[in-house]
């Protein structure tokens, strides 16, 4: 116990010294109320708070007791935040990030005039792939991450990370964007687009035919817009590429820290390894795990005797003219829940003990119990902070 106390509030210095605290970890481990309490508890101790949450369920919204929550930046309710809070000068505001909306912003960001951004957002090509591009939405996330911090309003910055099944894909977002624009097939459509006069001479004579059998399906604006499209695109990819390497820069500082969300669970368990192992074999800052929804070790320090005589003398039951059999028959029951129980705790003593050999003598790990309730509003987020920082 005393060990864990030090290792928690370990995590609470952390907190107060990074400025960006990114909670990575596989779907539904709890990596959003992370998110949420180690937010409100950089709050609680003054920190003027911001965080940026990718959570469709829109759970985080209502925990923080805003109606709405979407890609502008809302104020939580400060007399929430500060109810009973070490600091009565901390902020939270909390936004979801709507990708789409993100990437237009990095559209707007690197096109060369306001015309070249209302020719690429209107075009109905980038309406299609914009969403679905690979890596551009972890990408544009990741840019947001970035004009946060360069703008300089907040102490401390938490990020939730969407619930894909590759939670980390977004290292990789920057390489997946460019190879998808630099790829030859694009280059061949941005050649097409390019070429003066019968712009289809360009691509030779086979390309021409495959145009027009294309075009056949597709209809010939198709075509034409994908080339558009991608001679737009390919003027904003230096301003992408350069922005890119910016955000990756950034996610390496020491001011900035990963937490890696596990459940026990021994499928949860494999994938926060491999995350771990992911995150360090990119160079990136790792904090620690957090440990959610652990089964708790509660030894019974009684046998079922003493656990039958105490409830017949219990007085809630003594006038109920029950029998010495059935207190014992309760009392096995009882027993018996209770070593099932304690077997799911055996396990996720395991699963803690493997997490804690991968994170090494340096990393962090924080266990969270499994609570009876979801964790739906500021009082059970603030209920938290006990388990995480101590
Ligand atoms: N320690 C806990 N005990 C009980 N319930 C919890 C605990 N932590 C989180 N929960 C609940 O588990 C559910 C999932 O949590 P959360 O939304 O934070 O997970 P997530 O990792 O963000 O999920 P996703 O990958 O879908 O985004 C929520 O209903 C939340 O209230
Ligand atoms: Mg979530």
């Amino acid at each position: 116990m005393v060990s864990a106390m030090r290792v928690s509030s370990r995590l609470a210095s952390v907190l107060l010294e990074r400025r960006i605290i990114v909670c990575v970890g596989s779907g539904g481990v709890g990596k959003t109320t992370t998110a949420a309490a180690l937010a409100l508890a950089a709050a609680r101790r003054g920190k003027r708070t911001l965080v940026i949450t990718i959570d469709p369920a829109k759970r985080l919204a209502n925990s923080l007791g805003l109606r709405q929550l979407g890609h502008t930046v809302q104020e939580v309710d400060r007399a929430l935040v500060r109810k009973g809070a070490a600091s009565a000068t901390g902020e939270l505001h909390a936004m979801m990030l709507d990708q789409k909306q993100a990437f237009d912003e990095v559209v707007q960001r690197h096109a060369k005039d306001p015309a070249a951004v209302s020719r690429i957002l209107a075009n109905p090509v980038y309406a299609q792939i914009s969403g679905s591009l690979a890596g551009a939405q972890e990408y544009a996330a990741m840019a947001k991450l970035h004009d946060f911090d360069r703008e300089g309003n907040w102490d401390t910055i938490i990020v939730d990370t969407p619930p894909t099944a590759h939670a980390l894909d977004f290292l990789d977002a920057p390489r997946k964007l460019s190879e998808a624009i630099d790829s030859p097939a694009i280059d061949w459509f941005r050649k097409l687009q390019g070429g003066s006069g019968s712009s289809w001479s360009i691509v030779g004579k086979t390309g021409a035919f495959v145009l027009k059998r294309l075009s056949k399906f597709v209809g010939s604006r198709f075509i034409d817009d994908l080339g558009v499209f991608f001679t737009e695109f390919n003027d904003i990819l230096g301003g992408f590429k350069q922005r890119a390497e910016e955000t990756f820069a950034l996610l390496r500082q020491p001011r900035v820290g990963f937490v890696l969300v596990a459940s026990p669970e021994p499928m949860a368990v494999r994938e926060a390894l491999f995350f771990h192992e992911r995150l360090v074999a990119a160079q990136m800052p790792f904090i620690g795990f957090v440990v959610n929804k652990v089964h708790p070790t509660l030894p019974i320090r009684a046998d079922v005797p003493a656990i039958a005589a105490a409830l017949a003398a219990h007085p809630g039951v003594a006038g109920l003219g029950v029998s010495g059999t059935t207190c014992t028959m309760a009392a096995q029951a009882l027993f018996a829940a209770h070593g099932d129980i304690e077997t799911l705790a055996e396990a996720d003593r395991v699963a803690v003990g493997q997490l804690h050999k991968a994170g090494g003598a340096t990393a962090l790990l924080v266990e969270v119990p499994l609570l009876r309730d979801d964790v739906h509003d500021v009082d059970r987020l603030v209920g938290l902070e006990r388990y995480l920082l101590g």
